[in-house]
């Protein structure tokens, strides 16, 4: 993974811990940051100007983007995904995520300041990626949910692969709730809050068809949304 940033610092991050902090260790993914304040122009080695046409904030140049992106190996570039993150992409989702974790190379642009010159990400060749309806001040914190989300998918990165098909979003369903000890928990106001049964009853078939039905309900609750698309996709 290369990630082209105005700052490099932010790396690895999170993804420095846990379980994907183990697969970064382990050689499973690689991450090398690519400064874009190496590939400023001018005595000041800017990166950003102001908007044509006006109005708020910076705009990150496109020659220094395609300076710091030549910086690359050129085979990586031709084999590699590049991705620019951006609160005015298409949405990432599961789905996605399960794609991009089948490549082998990807590249990220981490947006900061007002965004990128339009023609960086056109003639580049970066397709625009959100994580969600909202906004963060740059793409790096982004870059680390999207890298997380694909590097968990990967085989050999979990402990419990089959956790994966359970999960939320795997059937378009979230995924029901979980419990474990103490059986009856005792909280600070002495109240007492049992484990549902039939998670005790040792019977398997009974367990999943309950399971099922929590995921329904939480899902029709939670993300109607979802569950619509559920009920069409099985038209
Ligand atoms: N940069 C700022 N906000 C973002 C978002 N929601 N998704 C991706 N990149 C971003």
């Amino acid at each position: 993974m290369k990630i082209l940033t105005a700052y490099p610092e932010m790396f690895p991050g999170s993804l420095e811990h846990s379980v994907i902090g183990k697969a970064l260790k382990e050689n499973i993914f690689k991450i090398d940051t690519i400064n874009l304040h190496e590939f400023g122009i001018d005595d000041r080695m800017s990166i950003d100007d102001e908007p044509f046409g006006g109005g708020p904030g910076m705009v990150l140049r496109p020659d220094v983007v395609e300076k710091a992106l030549k910086s690359i190996p050129e085979q990586h570039n031709i084999e590699s995904k590049k991705i620019y993150l951006t609160p005015s992409g298409t949405i990432l989702n599961q789905e996605k995520l399960r794609n991009l974790s089948k490549l082998e190379k990807i590249t990220i642009l981490c947006g900061r300041f007002e965004g990128v010159d339009q023609r960086a990400i056109d003639v580049l060749g970066f397709e625009e990626v959100s994580i969600g309806d909202y906004v963060l001040a740059g793409g790096e914190i982004a870059a680390q949910v999207l890298l997380e989300g694909c590097i968990r998918l990967i085989p050999g990165v979990l402990g419990h692969p089959e956790s994966l098909l359970e999960e939320s979003f795997s059937n378009n369903l979230l995924e029901y709730p979980h419990y474990t000890r103490p059986q009856v928990w005792v909280d600070s106001l002495g109240n007492k809050h049992d484990v549902p049964e039939v998670l005790t009853s040792g019977h398997h078939s009974n367990i999943k068809k309950w399971r099922l039905n929590k995921s329904i309900e939480k899902t029709k609750n939670i993300r109607p949304d979802m569950y619509i698309n559920k009920e069409q996709k099985q038209d």
